[in-house]
């Protein structure tokens, strides 16, 4: 902790003015990247990523969500450098010195900075992409005229956009999240340019913390499924209106397939599967990072919904809820209190202690949520993805049936929860994976990161090794944290062989890697002192 000594002590309700004269070195909030780590490998580049408590290695603030502030900024670069960063407003004055405000109290998290050989192009009235010259071309593309939908459906159904700008900034490949939703300036990976506006869920997602997350902020980080649980409700509803039930319902049915992965893999009693999680003095909140406060954090917001009973008055309660916390830090008792207060006939009934839906049993039991959300208005879409995985799971092969299924006309979200489905299955009768990349190109070869994650996913899990290389070639590609260590654990989990490909491929990667995702893999790998 930084300490200051005043020379005497204030006043109560003294206004102090501290300047503080500091030098930011290798933290882990400040990341530099050498050109190679670049998508040009032109020049280097340096971002910051604030998320949970990395902000403090960037500068001198109250590293804690319980804390709002205004900020302004004066950032000078080298020449052929340009400097953005999550502010209201931003000005480019003489000597390549740029200057940034945000007028809107946000938490220390949220401050993020950008330096490297970008540039932008619109893409709304509102928006523009940020990337490295040799994908700016391919960010318009892939997001032209899509962001203002998503804005003004949220705007509909949240309130109004405080924000003024919403830009998209594409992050060297080594960026460890999907995405990061720094206020006026989302930071994505790479891999969402997948050419066919496939993946623009995270975008939604990071729209959605405009009111969930950036407006309304967890106090703490052991509530953060008050940021992602609502947010991740908020997505679907946007995704809802803008592509109806059906299409959302399967990403829906993705994810609690991720849910019931991480559940079973760390038991469902695990601590850390309740939403409201006991953070230890001294304990990275990072090191809390699991699908529970997203997937069952959801959950929990659609059984708000569900006892509301009327998804227009729910998004009323939304929009109210957000309009009378904006610009706060809350914790999950001012959430549900708010709730009871808004449908008092709710309250009179006692819905907050129903046995086995107690509000108390959601927040401190772990374990599988005890309601979830219909998600048959999606069983047109994953019916036939369940059927064809059963198929590839026999033990002989009905081609004829097989090749009846015509995948091509597919979405990728249909793509991969048959491959969830497969993985699941796995490992499958000799040969028939073999087969399965034979006969699908289409999902062997793909491009789409969701579909590699899974198809290496296969590959592993089914000891397919004349297609490891098709693994080392995806970690090299990029460093996602949700891709990589998934990786890593299947690795390790393996044969010696696949043991020995996660121990080459790691030593090629990690200097390429954020540091906190280089130490994730490390303990993974038996590298690190065990805490
Ligand atoms: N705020 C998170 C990313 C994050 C969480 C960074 C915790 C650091 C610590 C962001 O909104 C997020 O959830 N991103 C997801 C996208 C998804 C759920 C659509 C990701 O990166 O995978
Ligand atoms: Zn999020």
């Amino acid at each position: 902790a930084l300490h200051i000594a005043l020379p005497q002590a204030p006043r109560a309700g003294q206004l102090l003015t501290l300047l503080i004269d500091y030098e930011a070195g290798e933290g882990p909030g400040v990341c530099w990247l050498s050109p190679e780590q670049t998508a040009g490998k032109q020049k280097p580049y340096m971002y910051t990523q604030g998320q949970a408590v990395l902000n403090r290695s960037f500068f001198p603030c109250f590293d804690t969500p319980s804390v709002k502030f205004t900020y302004s900024a004066t950032v000078k670069v080298p020449e052929g450098f340009t400097a953005v960063m999550s502010a209201t407003s931003w000005e480019k004055q003489k000597d390549n010195t740029f200057v940034f405000k945000m007028s809107q109290p946000i938490p220390s998290y949220l401050i993020a900075l950008v330096v490297g050989d970008i540039v932008s192009a619109d893409v709304g009235p509102r928006s523009r992409v940020w990337a490295e010259p040799c994908l700016i071309e391919a960010a318009k593309k892939e997001y032209d005229g899509v962001i203002e939908e998503f804005l003004v459906v949220g705007e509909k159904l949240f309130g109004p956009y405080v924000w003024g700008r919403y830009d998209i900034l594409f992050m060297p490949p080594s960026f460890p999240f999907g995405g990061m939703e720094n206020p006026c300036l989302t930071f994505v990976t790479p891999c969402l340019l997948a050419g066919d506006r496939s993946l623009v869920d995270v975008i939604i997602h990071e729209i959605s913390h405009s009111w969930f997350g950036n407006l309304v902020t967890n106090a703490t980080w052991g509530e953060f499924w008050l940021n992602e649980g609502f947010t991740m409700y908020a997505q679907r509803r946007i995704s809802t209106e803008v592509y109806g039930l059906p299409y959302t319902c399967l990403e829906a049915a993705t994810g609690r397939a991720l849910l019931r992965q991480h559940m079973d893999a760390t038991g469902e009693d695990h601590p850390l599967n309740k939403l409201r999680v006991v953070i230890e003095p001294g304990v990275n909140p990072d090191d809390t990072y699991n699908e529970t406060p997203y997937e069952k954090g959801y959950c929990f917001v659609s059984y708000l919904a569900h006892l509301v009973g009327n998804q227009s008055k729910f998004d009323a309660f939304l929009q109210a809820y957000v309009n009378r916390f904006k610009f706060q830090s809350i914790t999950a008792d001012d959430t549900l209190g708010f709730f009871l207060e808004y449908f008092p006939e709710l309250k009179e009934k006692g819905v907050d202690s129903i046995p086995g839906f107690e509000f108390d049993r959601w927040l401190n039991t772990p374990g599988w949520p005890p309601y979830l959300p219909d998600l048959s208005p999606g069983q047109q879409l994953m019916r036939p993805a369940e059927e064809l995985a059963e198929l590839w799971a026999a033990d002989s092969l009905n081609m004829e049936a097989i090749e009846a299924v015509d995948i091509m006309g597919w979405r990728t979200y249909q793509l991969v929860y048959f491959l969830d489905q497969v993985l699941q299955k796995s490992p499958l009768p000799e040969g028939n994976v073999k087969r399965l990349s034979k006969m699908y190109p289409k999902i062997s070869k793909a491009q789409n990161a969701e579909l590699r994650l899974r198809w290496c996913q296969i590959v592993l899990k089914n000891n397919l090794e004349a297609e490891y290389s098709k693994v080392k070639d995806f970690l090299h590609s990029q460093g996602k944290q949700k891709y990589t260590l998934p990786l890593y654990r299947a690795m390790w989990a393996g044969s010696e062989a696949t043991r020995a490909l996660a121990m080459e491929t790691f030593s090629a990667t990690a200097p390429q890697l954020h540091v906190n995702v280089q130490n994730y893999v490390k303990k993974i790998l038996g590298l690190a002192a065990a805490e």
